[in-house]
């Protein structure tokens, strides 16, 4: 009978739904602050490469902004180990294989931009946070140390850095 299948369909999806419901409705930790007051002022636009693209500083900032903030999602340091987020320093990699350098460099940006939206907005399915949105609890500046320093630990080291 089609018609029971379909509903036993529907009350199988209803109940993995619901086990990810209760597992997986995550909140940003408001009590994270991130100081990046001895980093330069972002002057640039929305839509900017990464400011502090290269920066070591910027990169010891966001090595412990990551560790208090998404560590328990993507792994200490970004190393991943089975944590239910993806692995961050994967991120450029497809960018590293771009022989192009000014093509490469459009690439990463890209990315920057694709970080810098993914963290502000969290990531939502059907409903259910996976990742929880950081944009009231860190600004750009915060963003862009984290992306720093996971540039600074990527597999096989991906951008061009200027120093
Ligand atoms: C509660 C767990 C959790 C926390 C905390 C978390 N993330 Fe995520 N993040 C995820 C999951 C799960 C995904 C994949 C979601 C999806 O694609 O539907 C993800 C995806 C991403 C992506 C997109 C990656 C890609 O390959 O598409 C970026 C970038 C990212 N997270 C950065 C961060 C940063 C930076 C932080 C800390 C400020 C953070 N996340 C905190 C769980 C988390």
């Amino acid at each position: 009978m089609p018609k029971l299948t379909l509903s036993a369909r529907l009350v199988a999806i209803g109940l993995l739904l619901g086990a990810r419901l209760a597992s997986a409705n995550e909140v940003a930790d408001t009590r994270i602050v991130v100081d990046t007051s001895t980093l330069p002022a972002i002057t640039g636009a929305a839509g900017d490469a990464n400011p502090y693209r290269g920066n070591s500083r910027a990169a010891d900032i966001g090595r412990q902004a990551f560790n208090q903030a998404c560590a328990r999602c993507h792994g200490p340091d970004g190393d991943n180990k089975g944590q239910v987020g993806p692995d961050l320093l994967k991120l450029d990699r497809g960018c590293s294989r771009i022989a192009d350098p000014a093509i490469r460099e459009m690439c990463i940006v890209d990315n920057d931009q694709y970080f810098l939206k993914s963290v502000q907005d969290g990531k939502t399915r059907v409903g259910v946070v996976h990742m929880p949105a950081w944009k009231d609890v860190l600004p750009p500046a915060a963003i862009w140390t984290i992306r720093s320093f996971l540039e600074s630990r990527a597999r096989p080291a991906t951008p061009v850095q200027s120093r």
